[in-house]
């Protein structure tokens, strides 16, 4: 199949879907059946094993993003500005220049209202994802993670901020960890395709991080993930076995064996 591109990402009857990746290996295997892949900094908390988002680099998410474009050659490819990459517009545009510039991903995320910064890029050729609701890169100043919208002025901001993320430029919208009614009103305002994660199922498309949706982080699992597979447990036990086999001389057989 030919690759998506965000022409074809509109808004459709049947949803969008997408999944994070962070290395080749696991984006060639999602490829085939996600419209996106997402190069979240959520990895540095999965793969690096830091408590939050906070303190990954752009030469992580450069790096990253570098592989699963290795493995990808169908899904519109996402990659998530770090904390800090985009302070101001003119850092934004230096750094999302390096994504554009060093990788082949399609898109940055950029997490919040900013409209300044998302308007610079747009207007020197970078596409851009907001990313509204519950924003990770907040975590720790706000000394966690919560639901966001629960009440009248919590909603209004967030469908304004969603208003303006769009009016900026941006061709996409992640909104997370929100109550559902808050992500409807969000999709029935904007034109832009509205991809939830924790935000219900009124919108456009769906994201999960595919550490938690497939078992293999186990730090946490919030309440909105669905584990399609439990991969810690299956890991663990292919290791052991492996490591059963040597230990009683099983591995190698001479199958194995040149
Ligand atoms: O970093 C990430 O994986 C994300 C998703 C939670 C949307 O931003």
């Amino acid at each position: 199949m030919a690759k998506t591109t965000i022409k074809q990402l509109r808004k459709k009857e049947q949803p969008l879907v997408m999944i994070t990746a962070y290395d080749a290996l696991f984006a060639k295997l999602f490829d085939k059946e996600a419209d996106m892949i997402l190069v979240g900094d959520s990895l540095h908390m999965s793969f690096y094993g830091a408590d939050d988002t906070v303190s990954a680099t752009m030469e992580q998410m450069i790096y990253h993003t570098k592989a699963v474009c290795n493995g990808a050659s169908e899904s519109y490819i996402v990659c998530d500005m770090p904390f800090g990459s985009y302070k101001n517009p003119e850092t934004a545009l230096d750094n999302a220049m390096r994504v554009y510039k060093e990788t082949k991903a399609d898109a940055v995320k950029i997490e919040g209202n900013k409209p300044k910064v998302i308007k610079k890029l747009t207007q020197n050729g970078v596409a851009v994802v907001g990313h509204i609701g519950l924003l990770p890169q907040n975590a720790r100043s706000e000394g966690g993670y919560s639901v966001k919208g629960r009440d009248e002025e919590q909603k209004k901001r967030i469908i304004k901020d969603a208003k303006a993320v769009e009016k900026a430029g941006a061709v996409l919208l992640v909104i997370e960890g929100v109550k559902a009614d808050v992500a409807a009103a969000v999709t029935q305002s904007v034109d832009i395709p509205v991809i939830g994660i924790g935000a219900g199922k009124e919108t456009d498309g769906q994201v999960l991080v595919w550490s938690d949706m497939l078992g293999f982080f186990e730090g946490f699992t919030p309440k909105f993930v669905k584990q399609y597979m439990d991969g810690a447990s299956k890991v663990r036990k292919a290791v052991a076995h492996y490591a059963q086999d040597v230990r009683d001389k099983e591995f190698p057989q001479s199958e194995h064996t040149y």
